[in-house]
């Protein structure tokens, strides 16, 4: 008797909490929406993005489809929208031509209608996974939306003016040799953060923080991004054809100065890696210092524990719109800053999926990129909601990409 009714008030608090957050998610994901003008809702600053309004189109889609005709096992609602807003869909470049923000708002609404109907008899302990995986996925969305923003925002008149500052050994903690456990194996662990597996590091040394303006500045006024000795030929060749000066999102303004460089590519990172004479961390390096008290001999989802993020803890969540100085937030046990939030940062490590990897819900969404054309990115943005922030979480774009809201920090060797 007891335990039946402990396991559907269970079930009922899953209901609601998951309810709960898609609520607070959706209200985040429109807010972004706010006053905003057809323009800008069908505009598309860059052709490897589509619309900010398509974005918030497929997120409802997803949640149709996965949740409405997989589970459910209902007709598609509105079959008109299948083309336009599904992942594999319309070609990038012909969805410029978006239904206006009210009709996609009230297709969002309909979705969602349904999907809370659906939720209150749902099997929820066989579904939970995918409900949070859709959490996260519109989540994820709500980053790109932020990030295709910030590219229209962009001008491209920038001047400079500097001072020379090279980032030194203090600036970096030692990080023990031993092994540590990769990977997330919770409800929230998506297909690519699986399964959890022991990796053994030698010692290494990773910056505090990361690689703040200041310290990029000097690259630039060094000539940098004239001088091939620093560039990797890839990286040399992707300069030459597009020959830019700075980061995309650089900030001239000296209140950025400790704030980290955001805007650019996995070449950028390496050339300025190059540059101090360090390079730049694999996965497992950063997510060792992001995940692993050496010390204590523990283990924990977060930087600073096991909490779910919140606003004392990092820059996420659009908490300030912006970047931060590195050193807004409480240090990590290691002594590292700024590992989860602010900006995302770049690894050496190829997307690739664990050993004994299984794809979830559909290969599309990991395996696909599996194809040694994309880096690692590691920790979350300003821009990631809290259902997508967590040392094991895995992004992945190619290395030219300069649009996402991402620097890096760096590594070396232990020096004997
Ligand atoms: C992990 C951010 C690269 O946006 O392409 C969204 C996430 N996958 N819908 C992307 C994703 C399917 C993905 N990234
Ligand atoms: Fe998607």
């Amino acid at each position: 008797m007891t335990s039946i009714f402990k396991s559907s008030r269970s079930k009922d608090l899953t209901r609601t909490q998951i309810a709960q957050w898609m609520h607070d998610c959706r209200a985040s994901t429109l807010a972004l929406f706010d006053d905003m003008n057809y323009e800008t809702f069908c505009c598309q600053p860059h052709s490897d993005f589509s619309p900010v309004g398509w974005h918030l189109g497929h997120t409802a889609y997803t949640e149709a489809l996965w949740l409405l005709e997989r589970s459910a096992g209902n007709r598609p609602l509105f079959p008109e929208y299948h083309r336009l807003f599904a992942q594999d869909g319309m070609p990038k470049g012909d969805r410029v031509k978006l239904p206006p923000l009210a009709e996609v708002c009230d297709y969002l609404d309909a979705v969602r209608t349904n999907v809370l109907d659906y939720l209150k008899i749902a099997p929820i302990e066989q579904q939970e996974r995918l409900w949070r995986w859709l959490l996260q996925h519109e989540s994820q969305h709500c980053e790109t939306i932020t990030l295709i923003l910030e590219l229209q925002k962009t001008t491209t008149k920038q001047e400079s003016v500097g001072f020379l500052d090279r980032t030194s050994i203090l600036n970096m903690v030692c990080i023990p040799a031993g092994s540590f456990e990769q990977g997330n194996e919770s409800l929230d662990a998506l297909d690519n953060e699986r399964p959890v597996h022991q990796v053994d590091l030698e010692t290494y040394w990773i910056d505090r923080t990361p690689v703040t303006c200041k310290a990029y500045r000097s690259f630039i006024q060094s000539n940098g991004y004239q001088n091939s000795q620093w560039w990797s030929s890839e990286g040399w060749q992707w300069l030459q054809a597009n020959p830019v000066v700075q980061p995309l999102y650089w900030r001239e303004d000296p209140t950025y100065a400790n704030h980290p460089v955001c805007g650019v590519n996995y070449y950028e990172a390496e050339a300025y890696a190059q540059f101090v004479g360090k390079r730049l961390p694999t996965e497992s390096e950063w997510e060792k210092a992001a995940s692993w008290n050496p010390i204590a001999h523990a283990r924990s989802l977060y930087s600073w524990g096991n909490q779910f993020p919140d606003a004392t803890r990092c820059n996420h969540n659009h908490e300030w719109g912006t970047t931060t100085p590195v050193d807004r937030y409480p240090s990590n046990p290691v002594g590292c800053y700024d590992l989860l939030g602010n900006v995302w940062e770049w690894t050496s490590t190829w997307f690739d999926g664990y050993s004994k990897f299984e794809s979830y819900p559909y290969p599309g969404y990991s395996q696909t990129y599996f194809d040694d054309q994309h880096r690692v990115l590691k920790g979350g943005s300003w821009a990631t909601r809290p259902w997508a922030i967590r040392s094991a979480f895995r992004n992945w774009y190619h290395p030219h990409m300069r649009q996402m809201l991402a620097g890096f920090r760096c590594v070396s060797d232990a020096k004997v």
